[in-house]
């Protein structure tokens, strides 16, 4: 007896990782994706509206629907990373003029407007970059907060210290006040950190895996990851890339395939050195409320097992 799928929402800066992310949800029959909706944070917004139109169509998915969100964060000015993702934010692969256009809603309507529309408990936010549309969705309509099932996030650090700054995780760094309105919503959440994602590298074999699933998406996911891992390999002489956002898609298809603690997480605001750090009371050294379940470990094979026969799915 099947299930009924779950439904969740994908918020994205793609991102050669979030494009997997958003690969691996659309091949997955578990989920019913309502929609993808577009943040500024690894590229411009425009550039991330255009990235997540094109991962739906090289998925053959058209048919879910794009919605543009905030171009900037909210109290701060953007931060990108074109270091890391190259000039369009899917560098790598050839990739074509796309054929459909993000919806005219903005996001952030979209998302009040879904969770309002269904009952509660029904919809879960899966969110890849910043936080920007979340938390101003959740400012505008207080409301939606105890409706959302769950929100399953790629964000954060904490013995694997930071990546954009020697504290902070991108993510975090680039929006941390809508980190920490999201993080005081009262949503259950969860956190797949730095500490998570640097333990699924795309090694070479792995990486030669996608290469040779023979489909046009296997191709594409082997030549985004020919570029991005340069970044991560040289910074940390590790074997491969971190697929980071992927993990967030995996987590809920397969969540024995990782391991992690109820704990606080807090975000630093104020801090010279630190602002955008994630606080985790990883070993509970105070008594502020377990507000995430922050994930500290993946079987990185199994992942790719589940990863890789997903994507053997699209075209
Ligand atoms: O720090 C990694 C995160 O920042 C990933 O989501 C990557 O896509 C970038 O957005
Ligand atoms: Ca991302």
């Amino acid at each position: 007896m099947t299930s009924t799928p779950r439904k969740i929402i994908i918020d994205t800066d793609p991102g050669q990782d979030d494009a997997v992310a958003i690969l691996l949800a659309l091949a997955s029959p578990e989920f019913e994706v309502l929609g993808i909706t577009t943040v500024a944070g690894n590229v411009p917004l425009p550039l991330t509206s255009r990235n997540a139109c094109l991962v739906r169509e090289l998925a053959g998915r058209p048919d879910v629907p794009v919605f543009a969100g905030c171009d900037a964060p909210l109290a701060r000015p953007l931060v990108t990373a074109e270091h890391v993702h190259g000039k369009t934010g899917l560098d790598g692969p050839e990739w074509w003029e796309p054929e459909t256009a993000p919806e005219a809603q903005h996001a952030v309507d979209f998302l009040i407007e879904t969770v309002r529309a269904h009952e509660p408990g029904e919809i879960t936010f899966c969110t890849l970059g910043p936080l920007t549309n979340i938390a101003t969705a959740l400012q505008r309509a207080p409301d939606i907060a105890p409706r959302i099932r769950q929100l399953v996030m790629m964000g954060g650090a904490y013995f694997e210290v930071g990546n954009i700054t020697p504290a902070a995780e991108f993510n975090i760094f680039v929006d941390p006040e809508a980190a920490a309105v999201v993080l005081a919503a009262g949503i259950p959440l969860t956190m797949l950190p730095l500490d998570v994602t640097h333990k699924a590298l795309v090694t070479r074999a792995r990486n030669d895996a996608f290469r040779a699933l023979g489909n046009r998406t296997g191709r594409h996911v082997a030549e985004m990851t020919d570029f991005f891992e340069r970044f991560d390999k040289e910074k940390y002489g590790s074997d491969g890339a971190p697929l980071h956002d992927p993990t967030v898609i995996a987590w809920l298809l397969a969540p024995e395939l990782f391991s992690g603690r109820e704990i606080n997480v807090e975000i630093e605001l104020a801090g010279t050195w630190t602002t955008g750090m994630t606080v985790a009371d990883w070993w509970g050294v105070t008594d502020r409320p377990k507000n995430a379940l922050f994930i500290g470990d993946v079987d990185a094979d199994g992942f790719f097992r589940l990863l890789t026969e997903r994507l053997a799915r699209l075209p």
